[in-house]
């Protein structure tokens, strides 16, 4: 399974995905592309010898533009899958519709709760005394296709929203990997916007 990872920043879902496609036989990644020159993650991926390309969005280029760029960058690569980790573009319907069932996402939040920025401060806020991560296909509405896994973490009283945005990321670092090895075994499709693990509705 040949995957690609779209970062924009410190790229640990990356490091996290790339570690475990070293004891993967079935997953290679095979190209890393970010929107800013500086992701740390391309340095990253440059210490795991892996192909990395830059697609910055020039100033007054419509979405539409930006995102047949992207295409001609992942489309290079002949990916099997595409990864989402910490990629901070919004895509439009039509890029998205191209990878239906073969692009996922990692969000900050036990979705459909909070999708959107700044969940950890939300969860805070309302008082959650649980909070976590979810690895969902990506579809056309933001944040909202159907979650594939979650990890749970409890919020305690009084936390500060970084302590607990840290404690989620370690969690995101274990479920990442994982659903991107049950997709590269086959195990994991989508059809009719419902997401199945080896043919069960999850
Ligand atoms: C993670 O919190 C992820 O949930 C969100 O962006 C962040 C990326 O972190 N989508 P990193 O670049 O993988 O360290």
């Amino acid at each position: 399974c040949r995957v690609v990872v779209l970062i924009s920043g410190a790229g640990s879902n990356l490091q996290a995905i790339i570690d475990g496609c070293d004891d993967n036989v079935n997953a290679d990644v095979v190209g890393v592309i970010s929107n800013k020159p500086d992701a740390y993650g391309l340095i990253r991926a440059h210490h795991s010898e892996i192909d990395t390309s830059c697609v910055i969005a020039y100033k007054n280029e419509s979405r539409s533009e930006y995102d047949a760029r992207l295409l001609a960058a992942i489309d290079k690569y002949q990916p099997d899958l595409i990864v989402l980790a910490g990629f901070m573009r919004i895509l439009t319907d039509e890029f998205v519709s191209r990878f239906i069932g073969k692009m996922i996402n990692i969000h900050p939040s036990l979705l459909p709760k909070y999708t959107g920025l700044n969940t950890h401060q939300r969860a805070i806020d309302a008082g959650d005394s649980e909070h976590g991560a979810s690895v969902h296909f990506v579809i056309p509405e933001l944040d909202s296709g159907p979650v594939i896994l979650q990890a749970k973490v409890p919020v305690y009283p009084g936390e500060d929203a970084s302590v607990l945005a840290e404690r989620v990321h370690e969690q995101e670092h274990a479920i990442y990997p994982l659903v991107v090895k049950w997709f590269s075994l086959g195990r994991l499709t989508m059809t009719d916007g419902n997401a199945f693990l080896d043919g069960e509705l999850i």
